[in-house]
């Protein structure tokens, strides 16, 4: 049996792959594939594994009934439509809680290095241009005792508050869709209102899944209602902040400073003003990017495809209504 995989992905996963004597074909070249190519490449095979955000929508399941089962390499999924997956019975993987970590480091990274303006002063030094030690030049906010927003408090969310308790004793308050008791309990996390979550954090972090609902979210309207020393950071996806609003904020001194490891497009264009702002600090999408972290999403990736090939439900399922009344999605050969 076959897979595709449309990145290179560590050995680690490989392996495994291998070991369960599958065929693989791995997509090496540094573009992304079109729509046309990913079609051509799955229409003999049997699994896809995933990694990168090429679309998985209803055009492309319906052009390769041979597919059997899809695995991304990815906690997120807001690429793939999985109501047309469920339709066409193919179990979805994902690889949540591995990353948790990771990212979490990230978000964590952003607020800080944002909250001292530390890419922009990087740059600074790199054209020779260094503030001998004026005690009003390149300074930054503390965060010691500040209030910390969570939109979106899951897994990561959690993590990203752990580490802000920890280390600078920041009162979390957070909004999700339903409340958190893990947060509550351990974190004292306070359950706001979206509007009181705006008006109240010095910094807020972004942790939710990008969805019809948390599209835009972070808009014009939100921004205004946000304090003008707060840091927004966004480690989720790009589409849930809308990127000219928050320019308009930033220019606008209605908020103080960004830290985005997501962008919207992906790559963000070299010539962006959020590149030169001294208060904005922007990573290339690297949230679960060590090698320990993405070992572990590309091992759970191969068992994915491994339990999906063998008509067994999948480790990490996102789509588990796939198994309703049937035993485990399209029948393997
Ligand atoms: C990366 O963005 C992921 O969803 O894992
Ligand atoms: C800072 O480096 C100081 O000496 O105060």
């Amino acid at each position: 049996m076959k897979v595709f995989i449309t990145r290179v992905i560590p050995q680690a996963g490989l392996r495994l792959l291998e070991e369960a004597g599958l065929t693989i074909e791995q997509w090496t070249k540094k573009r992304n594939l079109t729509p046309a190519e990913l079609v051509d490449h799955c229409r003999d095979a049997d699994a896809l594994l995933s990694a990168g955000s090429s679309k998985i929508d209803a055009g492309f399941l319906a052009a390769v009934p041979h597919l059997k089962v899809i695995a991304l390499h990815a906690v997120g999924y807001d690429n793939v439509d999985i109501t047309a997956a469920t339709a066409h019975g193919i179990p979805i993987g994902n690889t949540p809680g591995v990353l948790t970590d990771a990212t979490a480091d990230t978000a964590f990274l952003l607020m800080l290095a944002t909250s001292r303006k530390a890419f922009y002063l990087h740059k600074k030094i790199l054209r020779g241009d260094w503030n001998f030690f004026e005690p009003t030049a390149n300074l930054g906010l503390s965060l010691e005792g500040k209030t910390l927003g969570i939109f979106g408090m899951g897994s990561i969310g959690q993590a990203m508050a752990r580490r802000s308790k920890a280390a600078y004793n920041m009162p979390i308050l957070y909004h999700n869709r339903k409340p958190c008791t893990t947060a509550e309990k351990e974190l004292g996390a306070r359950y706001v209102s979206f509007e009181t979550l705006l008006r109240e954090s010095d910094v807020l972090s972004v942790h939710a899944p990008l969805t019809a609902d948390t599209q835009d979210k972070f808009n014009a309207a939100a921004f205004a209602q946000m304090k003008p020393n707060a840091i927004f950071v966004n480690t989720a996806r790009g589409g849930l902040h809308n990127e000219p609003d928050l320019i308009s904020a930033l220019l606008n001194h209605q908020i103080w400073g960004a830290g985005l490891d997501v962008t919207n497009p992906e790559p963000m264009h070299p010539d962006n003003v959020l590149l030169q702002m001294p208060n904005v600090c922007v990573l290339p999408h690297i949230g679960s990017a060590t090698v320990e972290t993405r070992d572990a999403m590309a091992i759970l990736a191969a068992r994915n495809i491994i339990a999906g090939l063998k008509g067994e439900r999948l480790p990490a399922v996102v789509n588990p209504q796939v198994y309703e009344g049937k035993p485990a999605g399209r029948p393997a050969l």
